[in-house]
């Protein structure tokens, strides 16, 4: 890799390619020199813990809008229809409006009610696997369970589940990094298809209202009538977005890497059962499946010398802060005991943190101890944990987990 020095007061522009070809090399020997790299759409990645922590509630930036769709060439369609009536990219009161009617749904303690059946469904797929042998990790498990608990939520029939969670994987792809403009067409029809599936069970729930979340969204909105019909399907598809891809991969990060380390921390884990909530919080650090947080640069931000320009996107790259060896000591090294602190820095901060921590934690701590508690000897052979993607949701290969 080759970097300007210190003095040309410019970072080193780098392309989408370079960056997904080795991320976690690239930000380990840039970090100390730069306090951003500059991507090639534009966007500026911040590299430092300190940095990422300060600036996502910093009053010089602002949550994105468009801004990074239009940099990728894209300034109609339903991409934008999406983009510019999602709470994910709105700001202030709009913001509020749009995150208000889901906040009391998704709160720690709704969520704990929750607890129960996401176990009973963690235990019911390891049960089904077991004659078999073998499991798909991603595939048969990872994905199920926050597919199955949202649909629960949302009161999807079990038989739509598999239809509604390959429409989600095909709309999330717009928040990875690793789509190109041939598969926009693609991106484009799931999330027609998805907004026309949520709009058809919000409808049901306005004339057949049931003792349920989505029975109570409507209601609440139409009430309140400070929603349009259109921003009210929309945060839905943003709950479906936010809580199926970034769970399945974190789901498949942590239990890969527990495996791959089984002498130490799978052993450590199956003696220690209140250690699983360490071994999430250790996992989304060391291998995040949500690699960024975009903001948009309101004025003109220093840092370390440089200059981000007012104007700018500004990717916080959690990826590379949650390995920053000024905050977390020896932090290439996977280490259950480490202190991570109540808020932990993947789930973002200030007023757009993660509306599904909760159930996300919840949906890792039950897979985690569904399979310690099956007493199960697992094994990955050769097979390595591959984890794609610098920034916005990560992807996962399929692990193959076999049972000893
Ligand atoms: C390990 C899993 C997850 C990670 C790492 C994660 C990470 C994040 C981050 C970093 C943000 C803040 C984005 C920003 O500030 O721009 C966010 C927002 C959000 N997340 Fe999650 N998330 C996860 C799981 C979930 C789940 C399970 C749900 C759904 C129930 C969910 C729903 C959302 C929503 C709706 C927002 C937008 C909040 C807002 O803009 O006010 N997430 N998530």
């Amino acid at each position: 890799m080759s970097m300007p020095g210190k003095n040309s007061f410019s970072p080193p522009m780098l392309s989408f390619a370079s960056l997904n070809a080795a991320p976690h090399e690239f930000y380990r020997e840039l970090r100390p020199e730069f306090p951003f790299v500059q991507r090639e759409d534009g966007a500026f990645l911040v590299l430092r813990a300190n940095d990422v922590q300060a600036l996502v509630s910093d009053p010089r930036t602002r949550q994105v809008e468009t801004e990074l769709a239009r940099a990728r060439g894209i300034s109609g369609g339903p991409v934008m229809e999406l983009i510019s009536n999602s709470l994910l990219f709105s700001n202030g009161d709009t913001h509020r409006r749009r995150r208000q009617p889901l906040s009391r749904c998704f709160a720690f303690r709704m969520m704990d009610g929750l607890r129960p059946n996401v176990r009973s469904l963690a235990e019911e797929l390891v049960t089904l696997k077991l004659c078999d042998g073998e499991m798909k990790l991603r595939d048969d498990y990872a994905a199920a369970i926050p597919a199955i608990t949202i649909a629960g939520i949302l009161g999807i029939p079990r038989c739509d589940v598999p239809l509604f969670t390959q429409l989600a994987y095909r709309v999330s792809k717009i928040l990875t990094t690793s789509w190109t403009r041939d598969d926009l067409p693609d991106i484009e029809a799931a999330i027609n298809e998805l907004s026309s599936y949520i709009s058809s069970i919000i409808d049901d729930r306005r004339k057949r209202p049931r003792p349920d979340f989505l029975s109570d969204y409507v209601a609440n909105i139409d009430e309140t009538a400070e929603m349009s019909a259109l921003e009210a399907v929309m945060q839905i598809v943003s709950v479906v977005l936010g809580g199926t891809d970034t769970t399945r991969a974190a789901i498949v990060v942590m239990i890969g890497l527990l495996v791959d380390r089984q002498g130490s921390s799978w052993s450590s884990l199956r003696n220690q059962p209140q250690m699983v909530a360490a071994a999430v919080s250790e996992s989304l650090r060391f291998e995040p499946s949500v690699a960024s947080i975009p903001r948009l640069a309101i004025q003109d931000i220093h840092l370390d010398g440089y200059v981000i320009p007012r104007g700018s996107p500004v990717l916080l790259s959690t990826m590379s802060a949650l390995r920053d060896p000024d905050v977390y000591v020896e932090p290439d090294n996977f280490n259950l005991m480490r202190p991570m602190g109540k808020w932990h820095p993947v789930f973002g901060g200030g007023e757009h943190r993660c509306l599904g921590e909760a159930l996300a934690r919840i949906e890792m701590e039950e897979a985690l101890a569904a399979l310690l508690n099956s007493r199960l000897d697992l094994d990955l052979g050769d097979q390595q944990l591959r984890v794609h993607g610098h920034a916005g949701i990560r992807q996962v290969d399929e692990l193959l987990i076999r049972w000893r």
